[in-house]
């Protein structure tokens, strides 16, 4: 399988694509070209289009639409110091993607092969790279099932799809932000969706995002499915414990235990916590830890950390049970350290002495 490539015709102006790449938002603005591939029962993966971005024409019975069998990733290309673009370990999102298209009963694409689309998109539209450190194109692969019926089976045909959208910081640095544990909902349970990037995952998290909100949070921290007390993830980030402080701190994450998304960024950060000198370790978190650490001072920071979020400090955390502020509610020093040393790896001015960095251009 190759990509083909057929640039637009019609890219948008220069100038105003350069004020748009200079005050992206997210989701605000989306590139000149997308990649499209077909998949079928009997013959497999197509190649792939490099093409204009535009809409896709599909039948309303289309599965996707009745029973929501969709999968989707998030990953960044980065400007480096010399201009050049990196992308931040392109291997396990693809990788991560064939994972939920086994859970989803969606074709897996091979690793390669969507590698190298996202290469392609990011070749094609490297005008949209933001300039500033911190900020990014955000790459948004996704597939579909597009066979016509409305039988629920597994779809024999699937559309994949590659967007892209120059993305500044979701959350403000500066400020800490503050979650609702939600009690109610839960996300996953095991032999469930939870560790699929898929958007049922996503459609089944609004309500509750919704309270989250009406609750004057900003996002919403999900507990187990079973106990209902283990901490498991946030909206769409993982969530990270700094207990202790200075050299001696020892910074935690939820274990995965089936039910959290695996995250890139989490993973990452237990080695780049490591290469800081700090321990770190993957271990089962509840409610009443979270209420009793940063009532004891024991936790002094907390962060959640995902693509799109990078490294956000969360501050006050409310739920039925109560409102727990952690240390003085804003990020602390190892949460910003962290961002910071992530952010240098990925925008090439600190070693990427994990090899994780893929050049691009
Ligand atoms: N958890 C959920 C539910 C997510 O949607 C995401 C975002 O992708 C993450 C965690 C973080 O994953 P990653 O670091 O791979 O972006
Ligand atoms: C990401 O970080 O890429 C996510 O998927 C989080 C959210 C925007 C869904």
């Amino acid at each position: 399988m190759k990509v083909i490539i057929n640039q637009s015709s019609n890219p948008v102006k220069a100038d105003l694509r350069d004020e748009r790449v200079k005050s992206p938002g997210f989701g605000k603005y989306y590139t000149d070209h997308m990649v499209v591939a077909e998949w079928d029962e009997k013959t497999g993966w197509s190649d792939a289009q490099l093409k204009a971005y535009g809409p896709l024409t599909l039948d309303p019975a289309t599965m996707v639409f009745h029973y929501g069998q969709e999968i989707f990733e998030g990953m960044k290309a980065y400007i480096q110091p010399d201009g050049g673009i990196s992308l931040f370990r392109p291997d396990a999102n693809a990788k991560r993607f064939a994972k939920s298209a086994a859970r989803i009963a969606l074709p897996e694409m091979p690793v390669d092969f969507f590698v190298q689309t996202v290469e392609e998109l990011v070749k094609a539209d490297q005008n949209w790279v933001p300039k500033n450190v911190g900020e990014s194109l955000y790459l948004r692969p996704f597939m579909i099932a597009t066979e016509v019926g409305l039988g629920v089976r597994p779809s024999n045909k699937a559309t994949y799809v590659l967007i892209a959208t120059p993305a500044a910081a979701y959350f403000n640095a500066a400020n800490a932000v503050t979650v609702w544990i939600s009690t109610e909902y839960v996300r996953a349970a095991i032999g469930g969706t939870g560790e699929a990037k898929c958007g049922g995952n996503y459609a089944a998290s609004l309500v509750a995002q919704k309270q989250a909100a009406e609750q004057g949070c900003d996002q919403v921290v999900w507990i187990d499915a079973k106990e209902r007390k283990w901490i498991e993830e946030m909206g769409g980030m993982n969530l990270y414990f700094v207990k202790g402080k200075g050299k001696d701190a020892k910074i935690v994450t939820p274990k995965l235990t089936g039910t959290l998304l695996p995250g890139i960024t989490r993973d990452s950060i237990l080695s780049v916590a490591a290469d800081l000198g700090y321990k770190t370790e993957e271990v089962m978190i509840s409610m009443d830890d979270w209420r009793d650490g940063v009532k004891s001072g024991e936790i002094s920071e907390i962060f959640a950390c995902g693509t799109a979020a990078v490294v956000s400090a969360v501050g006050t955390a409310k739920s039925a049970q109560g409102t727990w502020v952690t240390g003085d509610g804003k990020p602390g020093p190892i949460t910003d350290q962290i961002r910071a040393t992530l952010l240098g790896i990925q925008h090439g001015t600190i070693a990427d002495k994990h090899g994780w960095n893929k050049r691009v251009i």
